[in-house]
């Protein structure tokens, strides 16, 4: 088992309160079955002072609630796909950071591409919600990654660095000890066409030099997850990878064999 092996769901709009039940209840009895034995109650793993569990399930904001309940007490954990980036007051619609916290999240996304390029969240609309999570103590996975027009142009790295660089110029290096980088290049999320494991290790081992150029320490302790098309037949070769700590599952973490098959893929 990869040491720091983190691999999260994102449900995003999908399902129903039943559905949702359904999924956690499968996927908790396949990981405590006893096929699993490695997967303890207390399975977390504990590196640079964060303490990482195997899996995040995300589920959608009316539903955290629900699965909250059903894995207290298991190894699994819970992140929410959004934040505000204000704390509190008039924002009808938004959920802040103390809310999730409240609730029991551990885990927000940031940034998922979704947002940025459905919803118009900037760089630095992005950099805010980064800074909430870290100031409420929530670990944000912060998604960063081209489009296909972008790769083409050769632009990849520019464009990743300019996502990080709006998150290092607003919460500073040493955020990243308490945060997660997940690649997601936009070409590959919900295509079925994931990146080769070559092209996603490039991108990561490239994120974490980068990292590296500031602080060498937090790159190489830094959990850095693929995400884009992530499948049962897929998943080993890219867990393969050297840089590759983990993923980001979107469509098949909606179905619990699958998941746990990628799960299983470390
Ligand atoms: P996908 O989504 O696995 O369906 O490509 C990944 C994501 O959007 O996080």
């Amino acid at each position: 088992m990869n040491k720091r092996f983190l691999l999260a769901a994102n449900w995003k709009m999908h399902g129903t309160q039943s559905q949702a039940q359904d999924l956690v209840q499968h996927i908790l009895a396949a990981l405590l079955s006893p096929q699993f034995k490695k997967v303890k109650k207390d399975q977390i793993e504990i590196q640079a002072g964060l303490q990482l569990p195997h899996i995040v399930l995300f589920p959608p904001f009316v539903y955290l609630q629900c699965v909250a309940e059903l894995i207290q007490n298991t190894p699994i954990k819970l992140g929410a796909q959004n934040l505000s980036q204000y704390d509190n007051g008039a924002y009808t619609g938004e959920i802040s950071a103390s809310m999730l916290k409240d609730i029991g999240c551990d885990y927000v996304l940031v940034g998922h591409s979704e947002r940025r390029t459905l919803f118009g969240e900037t760089n630095e609309i992005v950099a805010l919600k980064f800074h909430q999570a870290i100031k409420f103590q929530l670990i944000p996975i912060l998604c960063v990654g081209e489009t296909q027009q972008e790769r083409d142009k050769g632009q990849t790295q520019s464009i990743i660095s300019q996502q990080i660089q709006a998150i290092l110029k607003k919460s500073g290096i040493r955020s990243l000890k308490k945060a997660v980088i997940a690649y997601e290049p936009i070409w590959a999320i919900g295509t079925g066409e994931a990146a080769t494991p070559k092209q996603a290790q490039a991108v990561l081992q490239w994120i974490r030099a980068f990292i590296a150029q500031q602080d060498a320490q937090i790159a190489q302790n830094l959990t850095i997850l693929y995400g884009g098309s992530i499948k049962p037949y897929n998943a080993k070769a890219l867990f393969q990878m050297p840089d590759i700590d983990g993923g980001l599952v979107g469509g098949a973490s909606l179905d619990a064999e699958k998941f746990i098959k990628i799960y299983q893929a470390q």
